[in-house]
């Protein structure tokens, strides 16, 4: 008496297949499980077992023995219960072992029989596509998710009992419906009430239009989280991959707002500095993705800078440098991607009144490059756009509001991103990750254009990868301005941008 079906685990943003094998044998009672099952799974027993109960098909008096196949991978999480359960209910002949196989199960089950959700439905689901099966039954809370998959029959399930009538031939469970995220983040500030500040606001349109990091420095109540919370306004919307590829993160994050199938909205993601490590670069068994992965196509906000552990900003190295983060727990390495817009926010020192008018700073010259060293190095190589912002006070708010409205400078980052694609013909990324061999091709300069790049990274001592960054924003407000070349006026005002240290 044996009998098969399937199940899958995640390693990373994939869903591998599990078999899941069970055997009734004479014997002493008792219920096995083998394969490599981490705790989370040895639980499984307990929840099948009462769920079994509850529907009317207790355990039989003999041996079962539950293997999960291939012993190799690692399998965790708690979505292999209905698996399990159905599996348990074939070898008992309780339920046809032939329709099992066209199925792939998922989700945890609760004392009473209920389904509950679990993680990373969509790679799952895409995983039983791959491997041709004719469908997948999901927790009615996942549905929404699994139902973005096309190709593949996704059947929505609330209780064990119903999946036990489906397969004994009793009950039609509904099939899985597409929902779109409607949802409008309140918190998000628009340009138009934002005053004055225009360095800045023309900053972040142009981080925006092509990706690329900012660093807004200046006094406290200058406005800098202020004009951090107004990017979400500005992004431009998601493509449908991109799309897919978020949404697969937030689904094996667990954050997948219920009942949202695919998020179209680019995620900006604002921890606090006291957030912890774990949390910002991921972790966990299975590996959660952490704050960096969540930002993924969109932007991470890091106010504060220089107060964020030393681990965390070091942790944002490689995925600055390559676009993705690695995690490593007792021996496993998980990869999450993670191309995201970086925005930092800090003071000038650690007062934060260096430079203003009101001569109110007293601090060192040491202590002031011991606060900068924090941020220094590595990460400062990678900001694009540095901005120093005046203080708000009474200059500023004796201007009336003047600029214009975010879905102005949004239609305008959109038709920027438009021409970096139609160029680009089939990578699809932005001027803030080009390489410095397309960005030669796409970038081409005038010669005074050039000239004038030259005599500035003399006089400022700019790096190699310094001028590339000044190029690829350059290319940015080039595109903002519709024009095909980069010029010297683009270059000029790309330059602009390219002081830490100025006040
Ligand atoms: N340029 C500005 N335009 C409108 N309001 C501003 C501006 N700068 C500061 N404020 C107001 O002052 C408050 C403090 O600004 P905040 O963004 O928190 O400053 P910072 O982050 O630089 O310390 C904000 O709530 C905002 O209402
Ligand atoms: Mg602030």
């Amino acid at each position: 008496m044996l009998a098969m079906a399937h199940a899958s685990t995640l390693v990373g943003l994939e869903a591998l297949p599990v078999q899941v094998e069970v055997d009734i044998a004479r014997g002493l009672p008792a219920f096995d499980l083998v394969g490599l099952p981490e705790a989370s799974v040895r639980e499984s027993r307990m929840r099948v077992r009462s769920a079994l109960e509850q529907v009317g098909f207790p355990l039989p008096t003999r041996r079962v023995t539950v293997n999960l196949a291939p012993a190799d991978v690692r399998k965790n999480g708690a979505g292999f219960d209905l698996a399990i359960a159905m599996a348990t209910l074939a070898a008992a002949k309780e339920s046809p072992e032939d329709l099992l196989r066209d199925w792939l199960l998922v989700g945890e089950l609760s004392l009473t029989g209920a389904l509950r959700p679990v993680r990373g439905v969509l790679a799952k689901v895409l995983c039983a596509r791959k491997q041709g099966m004719r469908g997948a039954i999901v927790p009615s809370e996942n549905a929404a998710e699994a139902a973005v998959v096309n190709g593949i029959e996704v059947r929505a399930a609330g209780t064990l009992a119903e999946v036990v009538a489906f397969f004994q031939g009793n009950f039609a469970l509904p099939t899985a419906e597409r929902v779109c995220d409607h949802s409008t983040d309140p918190a998000v500030i628009d340009l138009a009430d934002v005053r004055g500040q225009h360095t800045a606001r023309r900053a972040l349109e142009i981080s925006a239009a092509g990706s690329h990091n900012v660093l807004l420095m200046g006094p406290p109540g200058g406005g800098k989280t202020l004009l951090a919370r107004t990017m979400p306004g500005i992004l431009p919307p998601l493509s449908f991959d991109e799309s897919v590829e978020v949404t697969s993160i937030y689904s094996v994050a667990g954050m997948l707002p219920n009942g949202v199938s695919l998020i179209e909205r680019r995620p900006y993601r604002h921890p606090h500095h006291t957030a912890s490590t774990v949390g910002i670069v991921g972790g966990g068994d299975p590996p959660r993705p952490g704050e960096i992965a969540l930002a993924h196509h969109g932007v991470l906000f890091l106010d504060e800078l220089p107060e964020f552990s030393r681990d965390a900003l070091e942790a944002l190295r490689e995925p600055l440098e390559e676009g993705m983060v690695t995690i490593v727990r007792s021996r496993v390495r998980t990869t999450f991607p993670a191309r995201f817009t970086m925005i930092g926010a800090m003071n000038p020192c650690p007062c934060g009144y260096q430079g203003d008018p009101s001569d109110k700073c007293e601090c060192s010259d040491e202590r002031v490059r011991r606060y900068r060293s924090k941020v220094s190095g590595p990460l400062m190589d990678r900001v694009d756009l540095f901005v120093h912002l005046p203080s708000s006070s009474a200059m500023v708010y004796s201007e009336a509001p003047d600029g214009p409205t975010s879905s102005d400078v949004r239609a305008r980052v959109i038709a920027a991103r438009d021409r970096q694609h139609a160029r680009a013909e089939n990578q699809n990324e932005p001027n803030g990750r080009l390489s410095p061999r397309s960005l030669r091709d796409v970038a081409a300069l005038s010669s005074e254009a050039k000239a004038l790049l030259s005599t500035a990274a003399d006089r400022m001592g700019l790096s190699a990868r310094a001028m590339t960054r000044v190029l690829r924003v350059a290319r940015t407000i080039a595109d903002l301005e519709e024009e095909q070349r980069v010029s010297m006026n683009h270059i000029a005002e790309a330059i602009g941008y390219r002081s830490f240290s100025g006040g």
